[in-house]
This record gives structure tokens, sequence and C-alpha cells, in this order.
């Protein structure tokens, strides 16, 4: 079998709150686990993708080190897999600019993610007038950019959330261009088009309000659990989680979205299936519920906090697993680039 080579990546937005982990970051870790010797792991925090929208430096500076902390935290080992800063491998800029050179406008104007960008920067009440303070090029073409951090390692699966499948399909397509446009002497296809992997995705809801997903942009802290809360801190906050009033515990995420919520919950924290555990608690009231999800959640973040604890102030170990991190990665793409620049003519 041929070598797998596996990318994946996250923006630096601080600690991840338990949707960030059941949904992408635990994958990482399960990865890692089943990969093969020969199958080649790049995690990277992609800090110039967090620059598409404002960012203020010193809060930017210590999310990018809570996230690294994060990640190693939760069980990526450093000597294992690739972990790095995208923005300390120049390599993916350079590609990114040789990228949106043979990349076609109309492809990226047809991106979902440009399009919910330009809907919610048209002034209200008018179709056709942009408030342009709100967009930015980067924006435009920021799955370039996604396009250039994956085939720089001529990377061949690439896990990340369904909302990305159409940045993966991209970067199928402006491989695939770049293949028959420059062939080169060897005249062979520089690329290999990379495969969209479908993680598990469990979405996890908002604790205060169970029609939107949990997300760090809620004013509301307590709608979202934080990888480094406390026991009582997820206590309170599972507590405080909006049910229902019905008798009993049913999955039914369509009306009642906070119970299933709390199962799906506890489900992935314990590795169990969500209709299984639900029947566990058919005759059992949300108290009950509520107590065991906290519990759960206790128990599966209390590893990764007290380790995030020892680690995130030992600043000089943090640079040196990035350093590390960044030095072995552009290992990888190095050989690309000076093959890329060669068939570009540069
Ligand atoms: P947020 O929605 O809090 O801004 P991001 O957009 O930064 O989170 O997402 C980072 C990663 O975490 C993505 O892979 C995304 O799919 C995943 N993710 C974010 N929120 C959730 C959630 N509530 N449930 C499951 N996965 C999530
Ligand atoms: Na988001």
């Amino acid at each position: 079998p041929s070598k797998r080579v596996i990318l994946s990546g996250i923006q630096p937005t601080g600690i991840p709150h338990l949707g960030n982990y059941l949904g992408a970051l635990s994958n990482w870790v399960k990865l890692q686990k089943s990969a093969k010797p020969n199958d080649v792991l790049l995690f990277s925090i992609v800090g110039w993708h967090a620059l598409t929208l404002p960012q203020d430096p010193s809060t930017l500076r210590s999310a990018r080190d809570d996230m690294l902390a994060v990640i190693l935290s939760i069980g990526i080992e450093p000597t294992r897999s690739i972990l790095f800063h995208q923005d300390h491998n120049p390599h993916h800029a350079e590609l990114c600019w040789i990228l949106n050179c043979i990349t076609p406008m109309g492809k990226l104007r047809r991106m979902t993610t440009w399009k919910s960008r330009l809907a919610a920067s048209r002034n209200a009440g008018s179709e056709d007038e942009i408030d342009e303070s709100l967009l930015n090029a980067g924006l435009l073409t920021y799955p370039v950019l996604q396009a250039a951090d994956v085939l720089v390692y001529r990377a061949t699966h690439v896990p990340v959330g369904e909302d990305q499948r159409q940045h993966i399909e991209l970067t199928r397509d402006l491989a695939d261009i770049f293949n028959r446009t420059f062939k080169g002497d060897k005249k062979s296809r520089l690329f290999p088009l990379p495969i969209y992997v479908d993680t598990p995705s469990k979405r996890v809801l908002s604790l205060r309000d169970p029609s939107s997903k949990m997300s760090k942009s809620s004013p509301d802290t307590a709608s979202r659990i934080l990888l480094t809360d406390t026991a009582s801190q997820i206590k309170a906050k599972i507590r405080s989680a909006v049910t229902d009033s019905t008798q009993g515990i049913t999955y039914d995420p369509v009306s009642r979205p906070g119970a299933s919520n709390l199962l799906t919950i506890l489900a992935a924290c314990t590795d169990s299936d969500v209709t299984a555990v639900a029947k566990l608690y058919e005759t059992k009231g949300h108290a009950e519920l509520k107590n065991d999800v906290a519990d759960a959640v206790e128990e599966l973040l209390k590893g990764p906090r007290a380790e995030f604890e020892k680690i995130r102030h030992e600043k000089a170990f943090l640079d040196d697993v990035a350093r590390q991190g960044a030095s072995r990665a552009m290992q990888h793409s190095e050989a690309t680039m000076r093959e890329v620049r060669t068939r570009l003519g540069l």
C-alpha cells in the first residue's frame, strides 16, 4: 500500500471548546493512533488563515500558544506527528501565490464560504450594495491558501469538517490544472489529487441555545465548555444547559435538541452509540442525565487539562516543539517547491 500523507489544520482560536474537540481535534488523536508507520501526519495551526478576520496581536500571540499546548495535551505526539505553525513554513505562502495565478475567479466566487461572507456584507435592504469594509481579498482567496497547505506536502488525505468539502474539491481542481499545465521534463503529474476524508462528525450544540452549534463566538460563556474548564465549571455549565419539560429522556434532535445534545455529548465522551445511551435514560430525569454528562466530560477532560496546566507556561518548550515541527514540515515541502519552481521556469 502506498504511503499516505495526511494533513489537517485548525485556526489559532485560543482554548478550543468541547465542540472543537469532539468534532475535530479528537479525530487527530484517533488518526495518530490508527496510522501505519509509514503514514506522514501533518497537523497545522493556520495563523495566516486567521488573518482574514481582524485579530488583536497580543490576543493572537497567546491564542497560538494556547492552541499548540492544547493539541499536545490531548495526545498529539510531536515525535510522531508533524505539529507546526503554518506561518513558520513560507512555502505555504509561496505556493499560494502561484496557485492564485492559475485559479479561475469564477471558482472562488462559487465557494459557499465566500457567498456567505458576501451576503453578510450586503447593506441591509439592498441587493447590490456591498459594505467593502467587511470584505478583504484574503476572504476570497482563503481556499487557495488551504489548497497550498495541502498540495505543498503532496498530501493524499485531508480529514476536515463537512463545511470544508468544497475547498478540497477546489484543491483537486487546482492540482489538476497545475498537473496539466506544468508537466515538466518528466512529463509527470506533480500533485496527487487529495481525498476528502469524512470524519465521524459529532455536532455539539450550544448548551444555552440548542438551535445553534456550540461556538466560540457566542457572548454567553455558559453555552460552551472549554477544554480547560475545571470540574466545578463543567458541572455548573451542564446543570444550566437548556433542556425541556417532557418526562423521561429520548434522543430526538428535532423536537428535543437540548436533551439530545446532552446524549450526544455523553455518547461521545464514553465512546458509545447515542441510541444505546439514550435507552439507558428512557425512564430517568434530566437532573440525573446532567449529572452523568458532567462526570463524563470531567473524566474526558481532566487528563488533558492537567497536562495543559503543566506545559502552557513552558514557553521555551512550546517554541521548541513549534520550531522542530516547522523544520520537519519544510523537509517535506522543500522538494515539492523546488520542482514547482522548475516547472514554472522560476
Ligand atoms: P467555532 O464554530 O467555535 O468558531 P471553528 O469554526 O474555529 O469553531 O471550528 C474549528 C473546528 O471545530 C472545525 O473543524 C469545526 O468543524 C469544528 N467545530 C466547531 N464547532 C463545532 C461544534 N459545535 N460541534 C462539532 N464540531 C465543531
Ligand atoms: Na466558526
